[in-house]
């Protein structure tokens, strides 16, 4: 399976499409985040093991399929990433969240924790990073450092849109992780911006513009 998959559904590209428009206000943004962020797990979940199980429906015996495991990890990169969780948790309510807080270092560029809360028994977890915007890749491939050396489970990125750039980084330093995307956009700008990108996703989540 290829490590990159776009996800050219019709519903997807125009969820995004409202999303870069910049008169779209905070509360659409937000609610258009989540389903993004459903569509695309739904898409990330099509190779998940099933098992068969035998169970009664009101009129008869019969035999259904249910997930191996129901109960994955979505870890947010903050601050952005929070916005997408509520979109994850709609397919698995009984899912947990861990976070992880990262910043730029104004000398090296370099990402740099500053938060980390995981949780217990993450070894055992299908872990979904949510990272709306993959743009240097920096924090992404950061954020995966940190999951790994906490032995978490199988690991999927969710993110909206990516830069190229980003796309290389994360693919040459991870090579065992799926990547999930809403678009594979053209570039970066001078300030790590993602061209044509839909701005700051975390203003435009949070409503800090
Ligand atoms: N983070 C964002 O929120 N937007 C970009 O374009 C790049 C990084």
């Amino acid at each position: 399976m290829n490590q990159v998959t776009v996800v050219d559904h019709p519903l997807v590209q125009h969820k995004l499409t409202t999303c870069r428009m910049k008169e779209t206000e905070t509360w659409q943004f937000r609610g258009l985040v989540e389903d993004i962020t459903t569509l695309l797990l739904y898409e990330a979940c099509r190779q998940a093991q099933t098992e068969g199980v035998e169970i009664n429906t009101p009129v008869a015996k019969a035999e259904g399929r249910v997930l191996k495991t129901d109960s994955p990890c979505f870890v947010a990169v903050l601050r952005a990433g929070l916005g997408m969780v509520p979109g994850g948790l709609r397919l698995f309510p009984s899912a947990r969240a861990g976070h992880i807080g990262l910043y730029r270092d104004h000398e090296t560029h370099a990402p740099v924790e500053y938060y980390c809360n995981l949780p217990r028994g993450i070894e055992a977890c299908d872990c979904y990073l949510l990272e709306p915007m993959l743009a240097t890749g920096g924090s992404a491939v950061r954020a995966l450092d940190i999951l790994k050396k906490a032995n978490a489970g199988s690991i999927t990125v969710l993110s909206l849109i990516a830069a190229p750039e980003g796309v290389k980084m994360i693919t040459a330093r991870h090579k065992d992780v799926q990547i999930f995307l809403g678009a594979l956009d053209e570039k970066l700008n001078d300030k790590a911006y993602i061209i044509p990108g839909l701005g700051d996703a975390g203003d435009r989540i949070f409503g800090t513009v």
